[in-house]
């Protein structure tokens, strides 16, 4: 699947179909839970799960953490997919089959996608812990070609040159911003720098991703937001900062994949108040169609 086409949209429809054919309640919203955050799938009581290896063509999950399961139920009110595990580049995927879940979703009819990931600290006012509401991105591997968009572009799901700007969406996240504050929540906020990985940044490379004005760096989450603006679906992602970056090459201090998922469960129990929060105030108004 290096290409996406006509085919790769006839595969969707069809992991789409099984999914409908055996849905009771459809989804309307996505919630794709980033290293360290799966416990939170359980705020979804009663749902329905599917295993990613039982659904027609889904990539399976490989990475520490990511369950590789579908779970279908309802928190807030709000018919919700919880996505456990994502899919990285560094698990030997391309771009398109990172993105396929995504593509499945909207074919399911799912309109907005809540993502979370676990990042770096780039900023130096951040701390470990610290949630990030991303504004924008810089997608390192896509503007050097491994972009998910890349090959014959399918009509049905969207414009050939889609625009990103405003990709992460002003609503959802003035509506982050509100359930932050109500509920004494701190929130940073910046540009969230993608890599491929799987190894973390050199001290220079640290140096590099700050001068060009990212606050945080990770390895998933823009190939998500990538097709999901370009069907048209309404995007807010949370990054949790589970290390801060060396960029001092003499220190003996070194990020390991254990202290990130440490550090993204610290973060836990703000998400148990914020998602809820957000999903119920997705009632308050009509969804915006930003396309
Ligand atoms: N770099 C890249 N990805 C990450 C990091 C990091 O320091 N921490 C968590 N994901």
């Amino acid at each position: 699947m290096s290409v996406v086409g006509v085919s790769d949209f006839a595969a969707c429809q069809e992991a789409a179909d099984f999914l409908s054919a055996r849905l009771v309640r459809p989804p309307s919203t996505a919630l794709v839970l980033g290293s360290g955050l799966d416990h939170l799938s359980h705020l979804v009581p009663d749902a329905q799960t599917f295993a990613y290896a039982d659904i027609p063509h889904f990539p399976s999950s490989t990475a520490p953490g990511h369950k590789g399961e579908l779970r279908v139920g309802q928190m807030a009110g709000v018919n919700l997919v919880i996505l456990r595990g994502r899919l990285h580049l560094y698990e030997g995927y391309s771009p398109q089959e990172i993105t396929f879940p995504i593509r499945v979703l909207r074919c399911l009819g799912v309109s907005v996608l809540l993502l979370t990931n676990a990042a770096g600290g780039l900023h130096p006012a951040f701390r470990v812990g610290d949630i990030m509401l991303i504004e924008d991105h810089i997608s390192l591997p896509g503007m050097a070609g491994l972009n998910p968009l890349r090959g014959a572009n399918a009509d049905a799901w969207g414009e050939r040159f889609p625009a990103l700007n405003q990709a992460y969406s002003p609503r959802l996240r003035d509506l982050a911003r509100q359930q932050a504050r109500q509920h004494d929540i701190p929130l940073q906020q910046g540009v969230y720098v993608y890599v491929a990985g799987p190894n973390f940044e050199t001290p220079a490379e640290i140096r590099m991703l700050r001068l060009l004005g990212a606050d945080a760096v990770g390895m998933s989450t823009v190939p998500e937001v990538t097709v999901a603006r370009h069907a048209g679906m309404e995007v807010l992602a949370l990054s949790t900062i589970t290390n801060m970056c060396v960029d001092d090459g003499t220190s003996a201090a070194r990020p390991d994949s254990a202290e990130v998922l440490t550090a993204a469960g610290m973060a836990a129990q703000a998400y148990q108040t914020l998602l809820p929060g957000i999903l119920a105030g997705l009632h308050a108004g009509p969804p915006v169609a930003q396309d």
